[in-house]
């Protein structure tokens, strides 16, 4: 048997409602607050990414799938979206001269990460960005997007972490005092975070060795290095969420694991996901549009991985919310009343309710036990006494009343 490679998954038809019922309540929350789809390929060339994320990252150095074309161009499967968005909205002017563009996307990407729960090799997101906004009032607009979502799916149990890594100037300073701190055990750091302390000290904060762990409680935090317009600019931010009644708990360890943030970032974790319990997260990436070639664009967004939302809902989904139902379900009582069964169910989807027939020629009892199946509302049978007279019955799963109705009459009666 030929398997799907590690780390894919195939979604099964008794899986598809909860995810179509969280694509749903994306498709509602970005309609509210005004964001406008975006869609761009699934993989791009190479130096997107490596360029954006940063060449230390774990993304770039570990997890990208990239390979050669036929014509020998470097391209890789896109591990996140936004520095792709970014390359797409350079290349179609959008943002260009300073508008606001509110975007959202959602899709496949893939890490070469090792497979557990709630981690994968393809996996999905849903993301929004707000670019040209260099203002407070955006960060706190995508978190409080991000934050409807989570409400509108029922979560309760979740926790918004938050911190600044402030501009350049403070995470020069920063970069400065991680250097002095890590350097006294440099010894002891991993392999990995010894080349990290030379190239890029930040991302010892996020190794997941349990010595750099260890090391890096202690390490100097990133609010101590900000400058006063940095500090000013977080301060802002939490003030509109409390205002908005958004909670939140600044965490001064939390830095994520892309180069291309400056001032706000944040990460929404659970604690129903296990060791994975990171669901979502984002930040402001004030530098990424000049450094893909573009102009300088504020912006800030954040992406949610969607297993992981789905594994939190799980739980607290109602089910009968998401189960499959079907309006009528058309029951032959006779194999030649089977292209009538056919007939009728084509006129019912024309008006628009969801209908099933038999078109395996099965016992009327297996028939019936398929409808139960399916959640009909409705039973149709067509049956040889009643149709004598050119009637039908009709049967209302919910209450289990039957009445025997004129086929002409019913169909003139569905308008
Ligand atoms: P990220 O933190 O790398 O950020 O990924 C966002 C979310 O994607 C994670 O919180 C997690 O839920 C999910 N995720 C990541 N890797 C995997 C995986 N291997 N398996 C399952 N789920 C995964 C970004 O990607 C940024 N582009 C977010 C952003 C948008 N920043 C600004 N705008």
């Amino acid at each position: 048997m030929i398997r799907s490679p590690r780390g894919t998954n195939d979604i099964l038809p008794d899986e598809i409602a909860k995810w179509q019922y969280l694509e749903k309540a994306i498709r509602k929350v970005t309609t509210n607050y005004g964001y406008k789809e975006i869609r761009t390929p699934i993989f791009e060339s190479t130096e997107v990414f490596s360029r954006s994320i940063g060449d230390t990252s774990d993304i770039v150095n570990k997890e990208m799938y990239t390979f050669q074309d036929r014509g020998d161009n470097s391209l890789t499967l896109r591990p996140e979206m936004t520095a792709a968005l970014v390359r797409a909205c350079i290349q179609n002017g959008l943002a260009n001269r300073g508008e606001l563009e509110r975007l959202w996307y959602y899709g496949p990407f893939f890490r070469y990460e090792r497979p557990q729960k709630g981690r994968f090799r393809q996996f999905h997101q849903f993301g929004a960005e707000c670019l040209s906004s260099s203002n407070p009032e955006s960060d706190a607009e995508v978190i409080m997007l991000a934050v409807s979502l989570i409400e509108d799916l029922g979560i309760e149990e979740y926790t918004l972490n938050i911190n600044s890594l402030g501009n350049d100037k403070s995470r020069e300073n920063f970069r400065r005092a991680l250097v002095e701190y890590f350097s006294e055990y440099e010894s002891e750091l991993s392999e990995d975070s010894q080349r990290r302390l030379k190239e890029n000290p930040l991302r010892i904060l996020d190794s997941k060795d349990p010595k750099d762990k260890e090391l890096a409680k202690k390490a100097p935090k990133i609010i101590d290095s900000l400058d006063p317009v940095s500090k000013e600019y977080f301060d802002s931010v939490l003030e509109i969420l409390d205002y908005s009644g958004v909670s939140y708990k600044v965490s001064s360890a939390l830095v994520r694991g892309l180069d291309y943030y400056s001032h706000t970032v944040f990460e929404f974790q659970s604690n129903a996901l296990g060791a994975q319990d990171s669901f979502g997260g984002g930040g402001r990436y004030d530098g990424l549009f000049q450094q893909l070639g573009g102009k300088p664009t504020p912006a800030v967004g954040f992406a949610f991985g969607v297993e992981r939302l789905l594994l939190i809902i799980e739980s607290i989904i109602n089910k009968n919310e998401i189960q499959d139902s079907v309006d009528y379900y058309i029951i032959s009582g006779n194999e030649k009343y089977i292209k009538k069964s056919l007939q009728l169910a084509k006129t019912l989807r024309k008006k628009n309710y969801q209908t099933l027939t038999d078109i395996q020629q099965k016992s009327f009892k297996s028939q019936m036990k398929d409808a139960n199946k399916r959640n009909a509302s409705n039973v149709i049978i067509i049956a040889e006494q009643e149709m004598e007279n050119n009637n039908i019955l009709l049967k209302d799963m919910k209450t289990g009343e039957q009445q025997e109705v004129g086929f002409d009459e019913f169909i003139t009666g569905l308008g």
